[in-house]
């Protein structure tokens, strides 16, 4: 099977297409003839080392939508230790859901990892109940353009979300965000009573500026961080009654049941259109090195996909 492989940690050009065996799967796994991967922020790490460095030589790619062998279902599956970028892959029974009729590969390749983050951020994590305000940083992201949408779908009263550029905050207008802002520096002017739920992934020193807009009783849900990670006091939190809350998708994945219901519920919100995912770019395999550059760069909006089955350039 093709597959890009690393063989040593480093920037895009450690990324190699080659040809490999194919993966065999062990007990409560199954094959998957893979269609399309998900590029994530986290495979960028992991390709640099800088995050649950795997054995080398590796494939990376932590999701795909594909064809489960032993029975021709269509599937999407989040891969534990990587392997999604190639042709055929082997999945973990527990973190795979078929997919239905009605969202086709696109949509469950962009929905699989980056909805069910925002999703279980949003509503397990975050505990978010209708008429709340919810602002989420880099809201033209993956995870970040699902996760205005499922604010409004799950009852948002008002939804922010910020994002470098103006295209990208016009972007995120185009979702159904009610404002658009460069970071949550911006948030107090437009919502002079607090937000209720701030989705933060950048870490650092905009954790303080996302703390200061929540009103009381408001929670920070972080799922990452791109800055040094934030350091918060407790006592600070006190004085207004806010909750930092963080997720990791590890633990719903692992939580009996937990996985299946949250993604059962971000399909189910697809397939009403309430959530519709945006596919940025869909590279072949020799093109995942560019794909990489591109998200380095805050180059795309919405899914990066990889079409295994692609030829290459
Ligand atoms: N906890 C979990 O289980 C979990 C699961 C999935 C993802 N995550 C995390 O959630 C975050 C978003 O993931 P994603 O897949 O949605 O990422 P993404 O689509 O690649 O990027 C999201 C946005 O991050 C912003 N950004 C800020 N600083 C950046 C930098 N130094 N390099 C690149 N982009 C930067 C960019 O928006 P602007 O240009 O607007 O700033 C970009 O559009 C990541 O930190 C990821 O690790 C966590």
């Amino acid at each position: 099977m093709r597959a890009v492989v690393i063989r040593r940690f480093g920037g895009p050009e450690v990324l190699e297409t080659a040809e490999l065996p194919e993966p065999v799967a062990g007990a409560g796994e199954s094959v998957v003839d893979v269609v399309l991967a998900g590029v994530n922020f986290g495979d960028l790490e992991v390709r640099a080392g800088t995050y649950r460095p795997p054995r080398l030589p590796a494939v990376l790619g932590a999701e795909i939508v594909g064809v489960r062998r032993r029975d021709g279902r269509r599937v999407a599956a989040l891969l534990r230790d990587g392997g999604g970028y190639a042709e055929v892959a082997v999945a973990r029974d527990a973190y795979t859901v078929e997919l239905p009729d009605d969202i086709d590969d696109l949509a469950g390749a962009a929905l699989v990892e980056q909805g069910c983050t925002a999703y279980a951020a949003l509503v397990t994590a975050g505990r978010l109940r209708p008429g709340e305000r919810v602002a989420v940083a880099s809201a033209a992201g993956g995870v970040g353009h699902l996760a205005v949408q499922l604010a409004r779908a799950l009852g948002a009263s008002a939804v922010a979300g910020t994002a470098s550029t103006a295209a990208k905050r016009q972007f995120v207008r185009e979702l159904g965000a009610d404002h658009a802002a460069e970071g949550p520096e911006a948030l107090p002017a437009l919502f002079p009573d607090g937000v209720d739920l701030y989705l933060d992934s950048l870490g650092g020193p905009r954790v303080e500026a996302a703390l200061a807009a929540l009103a009381p009783f408001g929670r920070l849900v972080s799922i990452g961080h791109r800055e040094e990670p934030a350091v918060v006091a407790v006592d600070a939190l006190t004085r207004r009654s806010l909750g930092v809350v963080t997720l990791w998708m590890r633990q719903v994945l692992e939580a009996d049941g937990l996985f299946a219901e949250v993604a059962g519920r971000v399909l189910a919100l697809a397939g009403e259109g309430r959530l519709v995912p945006h596919v940025d770019r869909v590279v072949p395999l020799d093109g995942v090195g560019g794909a990489h550059e591109a998200v380095a760069a805050r180059a795309t909006t919405g899914k990066v996909l990889v079409d295994v089955r692609a030829a290459g350039c």
